[in-house]
């Protein structure tokens, strides 16, 4: 039987050009598993866990805390996978020694890696997390983080000027250290132009399909949140939120019925 090999950033690095690098987040011990021992190579702890997980309508009010948390728990449930905690706002921005303080306690939690978000503004913060030890995960086009200086979530790098900015912030961000780069709500093809012009890979949402990788949010995939807003990217590939109500809705009307428990539920 052959052994499972761990995933590394390292080995995530060295994954361009060789296989589609396949992402999802998750928040807790449970889809954690479920991530993990489909074999998927990384999972990211994101702050949009304020949204899926805490009700929040953006990722700003996410602390500290919360991804504390919820990495400790995703890492509890991963075998195999590479556990990436997103820094949350306000964690990293104030000063590069803040934010080593705070990578290093998502490290010690049982991340093992951190994401943050923004381009060559944040190339001091990189170098200082991988000289540190802490590989980085970039993250450049639609900044969540930054949703009230966007004015709302819109697709990013439409002009010529925006886009060689982001290429720029893309080459910037190689040059710093980080072991690859999420491109988030970016034209198809100027995705395609940034991943072929950097050498670590791109892990694509909203930005097509000639990324090294793409992601998800989890909970969006599965549909599990009845009703939620959904951007174009997003594939529905379960409706588990119906399924879960109608779960419910099935329970509620057994027990009123009389009919749960049955005998065979019964000592
Ligand atoms: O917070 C998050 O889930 C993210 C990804 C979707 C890239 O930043």
């Amino acid at each position: 039987m052959n052994a499972i090999i761990p995933w590394t950033a390292i080995r995530i690095k060295a994954a361009k050009g060789r296989e589609k690098i396949v992402c999802l987040t998750a928040y807790d011990y449970a889809t954690a598993r479920l991530v993990d021992e489909a074999g998927l190579p990384l999972i990211l702890v994101g702050d949009s866990l304020g949204m899926t997980v805490l009700g929040y309508a953006n990722t700003l009010p996410v602390t500290m805390r919360d991804i504390l948390h919820h990495t400790a728990a995703v890492a509890r449930g991963v075998k195999n996978a590479l556990v990436v905690a997103d820094m949350p706002f306000m964690s990293y921005q104030v000063s590069v020694s803040q934010a080593l303080a705070n990578a290093g306690r998502l490290i010690k939690v049982g991340a093992q890696a951190v994401k943050i978000e923004g381009g060559e503004l944040r190339v001091p913060t990189v170098r200082a997390l991988v000289e540190t030890g802490i590989p980085v995960l970039g993250h450049i086009g639609l900044e969540p983080q930054s949703v009230q200086t966007m004015g709302g979530y819109k697709v990013q790098g439409r002009t010529p000027e925006a886009a060689a900015e982001l290429l720029r912030d893309a080459r910037a961000l190689e040059a710093a250290g980080v072991f690859a780069l999420v491109l988030e709500g970016i034209p198809a093809d100027l995705a395609a132009h940034i991943t072929s012009a950097v050498s670590v890979p791109t892990i694509g949402i909203g930005a097509g399909p000639r990324c090294d990788g793409q992601i998800l949010v989890l909970h969006d995939m599965l549909g599990l949140i009845p009703g939620a807003r959904q951007p174009k990217f997003v594939k529905r590939y379960a409706e588990l939120g119906a399924a879960a109500q109608a779960a419910i809705a099935n329970y509620q009307r057994e027990v009123e019925a009389g009919t749960f428990p049955g005998t065979e539920h019964c000592y």
